[in-house]
């Protein structure tokens, strides 16, 4: 028998009573089911920003923001990344179990051949201002993808989720690099189908046209591994975070029966805002805007100010109220990589002293305001040589497989309706 709520309404002297069910979860807070409400009571329920409203059922990421914690498919994340390589990471969320090696082996294969892109799509490129962002040109580069295979607007099985999902989280990175390169004004570098994901996404932003070579800093031809292990790392712990913006915006558009290309470029574009994952570009600006440990204590003193919209980006998440984990993963691979590579030791002197004071001064205390991962992600991506305008794509590279898990996840529910909020009506 299923666990019952009753919720009492006493409106104007007149009591009435509702009887709801209670949802199970396998872990965090149950839900009251209420989806017959308004039916019942001629009452919405008023919840701006979705505070405390569920609006799926998934068995793919799970967050405990009070503990800190993030699992994908029941694998806590500071274990799999440390163990496992991206891909590893993407076939989980896909596939709900980890990958043999045969399996591995034949899932980069077949990301490998996908990752190059149709000449036409390549031609839109030129229609584009010079200096575009390149979350401008990767969003509409990934909605132009709807156009060349338009075929999956109806996918039937569970090959075309298959087909779908390969397409584009190997296209992907490839349409991120043409727009970095389209908005340096530098040509295009195709990818390389002998090197691994995450090396061959390195080497389309770094490479020169008619080299084999692939130039580090030092000159020598291999990128090096540390520096992809770090970006791979980082796009594992982008790889899910349920029902975040951008998610919620991909299962809507999924809603609408739009076609799923589409979707996930939608994804793109809310994940664009500073709020969300334009937050690691946002970062890094302000710290080269603050510029000296000296004036640190100054924007600190305005991000306090309720008076000044000024908010310590990289700092604060709606779930997380302890130390988001992805951002431990990041601290302690920014630390390992002081060894290795160049950190930007300016930059990291004025973040580790915001960090200071913000873990303890009450006003952060007080609203738990914790650094996220996009406060560390930041200084480890400029020292990979990773221009900050491309920060936040690095974040829908990673990004790609959640929202396509998250979107077949939508397509299978049986529960699932087309989003429609209601309003509470203010006009004439
Ligand atoms: N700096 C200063 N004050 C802050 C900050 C901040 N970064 N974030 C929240 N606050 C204050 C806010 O002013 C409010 O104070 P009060 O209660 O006095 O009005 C209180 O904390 C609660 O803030 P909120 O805006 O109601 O919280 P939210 O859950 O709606 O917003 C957030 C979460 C992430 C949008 C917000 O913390 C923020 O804008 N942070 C900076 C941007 C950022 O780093 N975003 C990346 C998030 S992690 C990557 C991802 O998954 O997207």
């Amino acid at each position: 028998m299923k666990n019952k709520a009753t919720i009492v309404l006493d409106i104007n002297n007149q009591k009435k009573e509702y009887s709801y069910d209670i949802l199970d979860s396998t872990r965090g807070p149950k839900s009251i089911d209420m989806r017959t409400f308004y039916k019942e009571s001629g009452l919405f329920t008023y919840d701006v920003g979705f505070t405390s409203t569920a609006s799926c059922s998934s068995s793919i990421t799970y967050i405990d923001g009070e503990k800190g914690e993030l699992r994908y498919r029941g694998y806590e994340i500071e274990k799999l990344v440390s163990n496992h390589s991206y891909l590893e990471v993407c076939y989980l969320l896909l596939n709900e179990k980890l990958p043999s090696k045969e399996q591995l082996k034949n899932f980069d294969i077949e990301l490998r051949h996908r990752s190059f892109l149709h000449e036409g799509l390549k031609n839109i490129f030129s229609a584009f201002p010079d200096n575009a962002h390149p979350m401008a040109t990767l969003s509409a580069g990934v909605t132009s993808l709807a156009s060349f295979y338009f075929d999956h607007i109806n996918i039937k099985d569970d090959l075309g989720y298959k087909e779908m999902a390969y397409r584009l989280i190997a296209k992907i990175p490839t349409v991120a690099a043409f727009s970095f390169r389209h908005s340096i004004g530098i040509p295009f570098i195709e990818p390389d189908i002998n090197l691994s994901f995450t090396e061959n996404f390195l080497f389309m932003l770094r490479a020169y046209p008619h080299h084999n070579l692939k130039v580090t800093k030092d000159g020598q031809e291999k990128i090096d591994p540390v520096e992809i292990k770090a970006l791979d790392t980082i796009f594992s712990l982008h790889a899910d975070h349920e029902q975040n913006a951008s998610t919620t915006v991909v299962r809507t558009v999924a809603s609408t029966g739009a076609h799923p290309y589409v979707a996930i470029s939608a994804g793109i574009n809310a994940l664009w805002g500073r709020a969300h994952g334009g937050a690691n570009e946002s970062v890094i600006a302000q710290l080269q805007m603050i510029g000296s440990v000296d004036n640190v204590d100054k924007y600190i003193k305005k991000a306090k100010d309720p008076n000044d919209e000024f908010r310590l980006m990289g700092f604060g998440h709606r779930v997380y109220k302890n130390f988001d984990p992805r951002a431990k993963v990041l601290k302690k691979l920014q630390d390992e990589l002081k060894q290795t590579i160049h950190l930007d030791s300016h930059l990291l002197d004025i973040a580790t002293k915001i960090e200071t004071i913000a873990l303890n001064d009450e006003y952060f205390i007080k609203r738990n305001l914790y650094p996220n991962i996009d406060f560390y992600s930041g200084i480890i991506l400029t020292a990979l040589r990773i221009p900050k305008q491309m920060f936040t794509a690095i974040f829908v590279i990673g990004r790609t497989v959640g929202w396509i898990t998250q979107y077949i996840e939508f397509k299978k529910d049986k529960q699932s309706k087309i989003a429609r909020p209601r309003q509470i009506y203010k006009g004439k």
